[in-house]
């Protein structure tokens, strides 16, 4: 996911420095190179052997290295450098930052840079809330630097409030979002619904489907990370929020249409891969689903759910797509392009439960894209692969 993509980590004097660790380890893993800069109070708390040993290169811990003259060395980091986090960043750098002094390797090379550069502060609750910080990460938003919000909790000094280093998956998720993805869908707006619903039929029961939501939160990550301002409509699933999308968490198919309705005039792509349950209890009997061996009634009082794409379908304007999702057994080209006309869509992504590898669960998807100009019928693909297929196929409609 990050070849030929150079991170430069930035390290200063903080406990939560050994996290850097395994976040220079998960960089590697994604085939990035990782360069290391650490600063003397650094050392202090981590030894530069475990990030040469993890990223196989030299780590740097001092201005000048006369053992080293084939390169001016802060400006060659500098330039090559897709991306310069600075975790965990302490009030002295944030405020050498702020100032414009370069006063060691670090604060040097970050005056060099020309690429994106994001700082995440870790330190005491008091010295974050200093006045003094707080107008440095002031001044540092803005000239552009993202800061990224300490956590709360307890800090090493014992004291509880604001100023923990994120984890590592959150330092690496904003990595991922600089870097990760051409931005090709900046300015757009995408509104993605996945998982199931649940349809309660008391406060004990409810009807709904095997949906686990892998596809719709593939397609909301892959969309953010190519820069689209994101809205994920979930039912309940059991799967990690993406990160830097906005999640509204429904339970029936009722919450999730209003969900949408009440989101869809601003949207520039709405792709629904929820599987929307067909059916919802009804106050009065409209149809007998099951009779019981020994003769007893076992119906159920059910009405069908508003279909969410065909009212999307109905309502879309100018320049908006809409994608739909068919999930059939057989006949899916037939079925599928029914569903295209039927629900008035843009794109309709189908995939076959009897594929090996493809539906409810997997990793994997076999989808086959059917819009007015024909079908694409896409290999397996992992379901991120699959999702920025299809997210292809809308941003060339
Ligand atoms: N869908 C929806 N609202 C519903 C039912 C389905 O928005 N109440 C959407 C799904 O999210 C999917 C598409 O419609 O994008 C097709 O869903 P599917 O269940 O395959 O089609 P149905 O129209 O329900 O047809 P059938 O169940 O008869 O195959």
């Amino acid at each position: 996911m990050l070849q030929d993509k150079n991170i430069l980590l930035g390290i200063t004097g903080s406990i939560s420095a050994y996290k850097i660790a395994n976040l220079a380890s998960a960089l590697v893993k994604l085939h990035a190179n990782v360069d290391v800069i650490m600063t003397k109070n650094a050392e202090k708390f981590i030894n530069p052997i475990t990030f040469e040993t993890l990223t196989k290169n030299h780590c740097i811990t001092e201005m000048f290295d006369r053992n080293d003259v084939s390169e001016v060395k802060h400006i060659a980091l500098a330039e090559r450098a897709d991306v310069i986090m600075i975790a965990p960043a302490s009030a002295n750098m944030i405020g050498k930052m702020a100032h414009g002094i370069a006063d060691d390797m670090l604060s040097t090379t970050v005056l060099a840079a020309g690429c994106p550069v994001m700082v995440a502060p870790a330190m005491n609750v008091n010295m974050f809330n200093n006045p003094a910080v707080q107008d440095n990460l002031s001044v540092l938003e803005r000239r552009g630097i993202t800061v990224i919000p300490p956590e709360t909790g307890v800090l090493a000094c014992g004291d509880v409030g604001e100023g923990k280093l994120p984890s590592e998956q959150t330092l690496l998720d904003y990595i991922l979002r600089a870097t990760a993805k051409e931005k090709d869908l900046t300015g757009k707006k995408v509104l993605v619904t996945a998982g199931p619903t649940q349809e309660s039929l008391d406060p004990v029961r409810f009807i709904t489907n095997h949906s686990t939501g892998k596809m719709g939160y593939a397609v909301a990550r892959q969309a953010m990370l190519r820069g689209a301002d994101v809205t994920l409509i979930s039912g309940p699933v059991s799967i990690a929020r993406p990160p830097f999308v906005e999640v509204i968490s429904v339970k029936s198919a009722e919450e999730m249409f209003q969900a949408v309705a009440d989101r869809f005039a601003e949207q520039d792509y709405c792709v629904m891969t929820a599987a929307v349950a067909d059916y919802t209890p009804a106050e009065t009997k409209t149809e007998k689903i099951k009779k019981s061996d020994d003769g007893s009634d076992l119906s159920l009082s059910l009405k069908r759910t508003r279909d969410i794409l065909k009212w999307l379908g109905e309502h879309k304007k100018d320049g908006q797509l809409i994608c739909g999702f068919s999930m059939e057994t057989e006949n899916i080209l037939e079925n599928s392009t029914a569903k295209l006309h039927k629900k008035n869509a843009d794109l309709i992504a189908a995939n076959s439960l009897k594929d090996a590898g493809s539906g409810f669960g997997t990793d994997t998807n076999h989808l086959v894209l059917i819009n007015k100009d024909g079908v694409t019928d896409l290999p397996l693909l992992s379901k991120e692969e699959a999702a920025d297929r299809l997210l292809d196929v809308l941003s060339k409609m």
